[in-house]
């Protein structure tokens, strides 16, 4: 095997994200790493703020050793296909994938989703996640040394929480199918697990009609008084950052953490503790 090892990161195009962040993180331990992101509007939802073409790009040129940056929509087959054949092609072989692709469209009362914003959820996220892992495990599984899955799914795929129903379900889906995968390419020596973060600043928090703007037009305060009111079921009382996610991946990734598998790790600062 060559010396230096390889990840793929989707969900890597916006700074600020936990993906942006995975990618940063990675670099700094010496992994050469494919960012990819959607690269244009949603189709379903033109007006929801995915990440800028020109800032995934960014991350290519800024570092043209060590990032291939792809442009890829993780509900499309064939551009998942064609992000982990870029990949081989550009750096020989796939270790790792970190799976962040996400969004926040239908934070609202169950009676009011509707179907289009029920199926974005589970399309990006659960379907997605499926895409991207399953042709991860093809690439090891041919490659025949190991590897390492982790996906992103949340506290509110531990447990559900008001304004989430379609986010939860997608972020549940996640965990069944990091259990089952684990148990399956396990004799191959490829790991797969998730991490379940909290609240993590992000601008996922902030785009327009993001969770902070509802959650706290639904308590009726403002968007900062709603910010400090969560930090009462925070036990560590703060918020979490990118990085405190980035780490918790680079760890799931690193020879450490060679004996985990089928976990859902969460990183809540103890808001979930199942
Ligand atoms: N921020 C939080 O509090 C929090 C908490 C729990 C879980 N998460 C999860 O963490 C992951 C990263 O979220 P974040 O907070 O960094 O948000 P973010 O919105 O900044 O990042 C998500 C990225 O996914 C990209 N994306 C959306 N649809 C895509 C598609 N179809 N194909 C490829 N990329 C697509 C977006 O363009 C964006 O760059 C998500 O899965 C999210 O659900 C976030």
């Amino acid at each position: 095997m060559s010396a230096h090892k390889v990840a793929v990161v989707t969900g890597a195009g916006r700074p600020g994200s936990i993906g942006w962040a995975t990618v940063q993180r990675l670099l700094a331990g010496g992994w050469k790493v494919v960012a990819s992101d959607v690269g244009r509007p949603l189709e379903s939802h033109p007006d929801y703020e995915v990440a800028a073409p020109e800032d995934l790009l960014r991350l290519g040129t800024e570092n043209p050793d060590s990032v291939l940056a792809v442009a890829c929509d993780v509900t499309s087959e064939s551009e998942v296909v064609a992000l982990f054949a870029a990949a081989v092609e550009r750096f020989g072989h796939v270790d790792a994938l970190v799976n962040c692709a996400g969004l926040g469209i239908g934070l609202t009362p169950v009676v009011d989703l509707t179907l289009d914003d029920w199926r974005v959820n589970l399309d990006v996220m659960a379907t997605g996640a499926f895409l991207v892992a399953r042709e991860a495990a093809r690439v090891m599984s041919a490659q025949g040394h190991g590897g390492r899955i982790v996906t992103i799914s949340s506290q509110a795929g531990k447990t559900g929480m008001p304004l989430l129903t379609a986010y939860s379900a997608a972020k549940f889906a996640v965990i069944g199918l990091t259990q089952s995968m684990a148990m399956e390419l396990g004799p191959l020596g490829i790991t797969v697990n998730a991490i379940c973060p909290g609240t993590i600043e992000t601008p996922l928090l902030h785009v327009k009609g993001g969770l902070y703007e509802k959650y706290a037009a639904s308590a009726g305060i403002s968007v900062e008084d709603y910010q400090k009111r969560i930090l009462k079921f925070i036990p560590l009382r703060r918020l979490g950052s990118p990085e405190d996610i980035a780490e918790s991946a680079a760890f799931l990734l690193s020879d450490a953490a060679s004996f985990i598998t089928g976990e859902a790790l969460n990183v809540t600062g103890g808001q979930e503790m199942h």
